[in-house]
């Protein structure tokens, strides 16, 4: 029997209203238990509109046990599925509740849960509501004061948002602590925690000399793997005060690492909580990635404190406002920490892999999102790393001075209060850009393309780029965007002629003069990835080869070689058979002489493109005919430079411990050598490799090494493996790595692997990423997700319906591999979307997973 779909109606943009009343002051005492905790909420209301309407307080799976108005008991309303209708007398009143919630039983993870016999909350973007009935809306602004008792045994730190207050014993082993936060916020940033932790402490001292106690929290035995969040949260810090002149403004900054978490880490106010994998580090336990990435979210969400606390969002369509510009700041600190072209080309190969596809697909919405069901579903790569890029583009095209004055004028002109992106724009304006005429890449989806022809006029020297942008949404062309260029001339030889990195695109079709150009000119478009744009057509591939040698921007440079693999790679599958890849090879051997100048941008530069990215180009895809041609160009390239291969790879030595930029370049190109030498499974690079992870003495290149044998056949894959999960089984972030590196194996039988890795003892669905490891690993290893059977999206369909039971968030996330159906051939199309109809048919269903199936069926 076909189930109706039970989707509630979207909540749009355009039916924004200001809150009917508002909360400026609340307090609240918790009586903390893991099974039953006791929250007693003091709520004063004022009336925001002239005529005065019902209060309605949000309200999810809470037990209301007493309700007072002014103070006067009353009988207990019915509490509908939504929440708490009141009606209230006059413009002001006073509503305490006592609410009762069962933490241990909360498997969402969003409200207060229990994790690993510690409780901790999270809110945003809609959690409050389950715990305390609460006008549950960033715009609506609350000073905190709350109380926390728990038993002193079980919970004997107490931690709440802003400065600690008084502290003290109770009767009956039970102990309580007050938290007072002088700054209003909206619910979403209210957290407590209770539990067993220790602190790794420290202190900063703020520009105008106040001092800051900081700690970060952790169970007592990972204290020692605490040191590189410390350090970062200080880099973060003083970068913020030196770059945006933005200072800290609280007695204290905690930190608490969580192993039970739905996403990377929570700014909530003065108290931050961390997914313990972006926290804990040592070189034993953790790869350069990440501690490059515990920095970045350190630092990400101490930015927040700005960028999403002192100013806030009006309502959840602004998300990125903080998001996309507190991605932008992150990037910016760690370009300043590492080296800037390697940072981008992150960067925007994350953005190639996950939010180009996402705009060419079912999912697609603008960076300002115009309506949603489950705003959870909206935490998007558009939102997030295009609304990144869109930050860039402005602070480009003011300049570094103004772009500082105008954020000086946004944080000044909305501090305290809930924001929109057009006050953002506004800001921007001040400082002389034409913020109209940007306003339009947020509200526009797709991925521009835009289409450069170059004219040479020999006679005169000179040359007349032409370049026509479209951007097309259900095949209607929208309006043009205004789109920063920089560009560069070459000559055949590899002489720059004319670079230009200050024009910008307005119309839907717009020509610039470049003179001095005295030889046929090679275009380079887009250098340093200015603009979050496709480009076509692709140059041919000599000079593809030319810009790889020659270019002088770093990111042109790698991109250069990354087209040309995609130009072989294209032609192979063309043909249906490898073809001469000596060009690429050649291209790759000059790239490689240069290692000892910048081993991580040389790194970067040799890696062979993505499966999925690949893909990407095709009209269909076709995940067989993308492997065997990728693997075809692995084996040329191993091929033609085993020596120069076999060279870097024993140059390339550090000391485990030396978290330098140079060692750790040198470790990645290691790895990236590897990974090339065991093309075709070679025995002499399956040996070096089982030798480079036995005597690894970091993990970096334990995992290096580990993830080249993974695909292999050979005897040593097991044993390394055996060895890894021995060694780690008690370090549930290491042991995340374990699950992972198998589920991505290109074996032909990963899928049983998978199978019986589900079935594994320390395998448990219930941990966000212990899941994602295992499901995301496999969903996007290409070669054995899209088996001919379809019995890859059979599997991920079975983890999506048992993980929807327990974690409506976590199942919607498993589910995007799938939605991707239009964008396979046949059969694997077809295959994926009959999945995603039997998914859409099962009772229960949550609106998390139904929004993301309805939306792609
Ligand atoms: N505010 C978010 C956390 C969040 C994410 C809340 C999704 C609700 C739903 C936080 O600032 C964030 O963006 N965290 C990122 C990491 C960051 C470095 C991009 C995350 O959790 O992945
Ligand atoms: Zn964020």
């Amino acid at each position: 029997m076909q189930r109706k779909s039970k989707l509630p109606e979207p909540r749009r943009l355009q039916d924004y209203a200001p809150p009917d009343w508002l909360v400026p002051a609340a307090s609240f005492r918790f009586e903390l238990d893991a099974v039953r905790t006791l929250v007693h909420a003091r709520l004063e209301v004022v009336c925001n509109r002239d005529d005065i309407r019902a209060l309605v307080l949000d309200g999810e799976e809470l037990e209301l046990v007493s309700l007072r108005i002014d103070g006067v008991a009353q009988p207990l309303p019915n509490v509908g599925a939504d929440g708490l209708t009141l009606a209230i007398a006059g413009r002001h009143a006073v509503v305490e509740t006592v609410v009762a919630i069962r933490p241990s039983a909360n498997t969402q993870l969003m409200g207060l849960y229990a994790s690993g016999g510690n409780l901790c909350t999270q809110c945003e973007a809609e959690g409050f509501r389950r715990i305390s009935f609460f006008p549950d809306r960033p715009d609506v602004l609350t000073r905190y004061a709350v109380r926390l008792e728990a038993d002193l045994r079980a919970f004997p730190v107490l931690l709440g948002n802003g400065n600690p207050g008084d502290a003290g014993l109770l009767g009956g082993g039970r102990h309580f602590a007050e938290w007072d936060d002088p700054f209003p916020k909206p619910c979403y940033l209210f957290a407590v925690v209770a539990g067993q932790l220790e602190a790794l402490r420290d202190s900063f001292v703020t520009a105008s000399g106040r001092v800051v106690g900081l700690a970060i929290w952790v169970a007592a035995a990972d204290i020692d793997r605490s040191g590189h969040a410390m350090l970062s949260l200080k880099q973060a810090m003083a970068w913020d005060e030196r770059v945006y002149g933005r200072e800290y403004d609280l007695d204290v900054f905690n930190i608490v690492a969580v192993n039970d978490f739905n996403f990377g880490a929570m700014e909530n106010k003065g108290l931050n909580i961390f997914n313990a994998r972006y926290v804990l580090a040592d070189a034993d336990t953790a790869t350069d990635h990440d501690f490059d990435s515990i920095a970045a979210v350190v630092a990400h969400e101490y930015f927040h404190n700005w960028s999403g606390n002192r100013v806030t969002c009006r309502d959840w369509f602004q998300l990125a406002l903080k998001e996309g510009f507190t991605v932008y700041r992150d990037q910016q600190f760690s370009a300043d920490l590492g080296s800037p072209a390697v940072r981008r080309i992150e960067s925007v190969r994350s953005l190639r892999l996950h939010q180009f596809p996402e705009d060419n697909g079912p999912m697609a919405h603008p960076v300002r999102p115009e309506s949603y069901i489950e705003i959870s579903n909206f935490y998007t790569a558009t939102v997030y790393n295009k609304g990144a890029e869109l930050i860039r583009m402005m602070a480009g095209q003011l300049g570094a001075e103004r772009y500082r004055r105008a954020c000086d004028g946004y944080f000044a002109g909305h501090d305290g209060t809930a924001a929109t992106v057009e006050d953002f724009l506004a800001a921007m304006a001040a400082e002389g850009l034409d913020a109209a005429l940007f306003a339009r890449w947020y509200s526009q989806s797709g991925t521009p393309t835009l289409t450069a022809t170059v004219e040479h006029f020999a006679g005169d020297g000179c040359a007349l780029l032409h370049v026509a942008q479209a951007s097309r949404r259900h095949g209607t062309l929208q309006e043009p965007l205004p789109i920063p260029l920089s560009v560069a001339l070459f000559a055949a030889d590899g002489r720059r002629m004319a670079a230009r990195d200050d024009l910008l695109l307005t119309d839907a079709e717009n020509s610039f003069l470049f003179e001095g150009i005295d030889a046929p000119p090679i275009l380079s478009m887009n250098r340093g990835f200015v603009a979050p744009v496709h480009v076509q057509p692709a140059p041919a591939r000599d000079a593809l080869a030319m810009l790889a040698a020659h270019e002088d921007d770093r990111f042109a440079r790698y991109d250069a070689l990354q087209q040309l693999m995609h130009s072989a790679l294209a032609e192979g599958m063309a043909a249906g058979t490898a073809l001469g890849h000596a060009d690429v090879v050649a291209a790759v051997r000059s790239a490689l002489a240069g290692w000892q100048d910048d081993p991580a941008f040389v790194a970067e530069a040799v890696l062979l493109p993505a499966e999925s990215l690949v893909g990407d180009r095709q009209h269909k895809v076709d995940p067989p005919a993308i492997h065997a041609a990728r693997e075809a160009l692995r084996l040329s390239i191993r091929a033609g430079l085993a020596d120069e291969l076999w060279a870097v790879f024993h140059a390339c030595r550090t000391h485990g411990g030396d978290l330098s930029a140079r060692a750790k370049g040198l470790r990645r190109l290691k790895g990236i050598a590897l990974g090339l030498l065991m093309a075709g499974d070679a025995a002499d690079a399956t040996s070096a490799a089982f030798g480079m992870f036995s005597a690894a003495d970091c993990m970096t290149d334990r995992m290096a090494a580990l993830s080249a044998l993974s695909h292999s056949a050979a005897p040593e894959r097991d044993a390394a493996l055996r060895v890894f999960f021995e060694r780690y089984r008690g370090f549930p972030e290491v042991l995340d790595k374990w699950f992972a590196v198998q589920a991505a194996s290109t074996r032909g039988d990963t899928l049983e692997t998978v199978q019986m890795l589900a079935d594994h003892p320390l395998f448990d669905a219930r941990n966000p990423n212990r899941l994602r490891a295992l499901a995301l690993g496999f969903a996007g290893n290409q070669a054995r997700f899209h088996d001919r059977k379809g019995a890859g999206y059979a599997w991920l369909a079975a983890q999506v319906l048992a993980a929807d039971r327990i974690n409506p968030q976590s199942a919607a996330r498993l589910v995007g591999p799938l939605a991707r159906w239009r964008r396979l051939m046949p059969p694997w199309g077809g295959l994926m979307s009959d999945r995603l109809l039997a998914i859409g048919r099962s009772p229960g269903l949550s609106k998390d997973v139904r929004e993301v199936v309805e939306s792609s069926i």
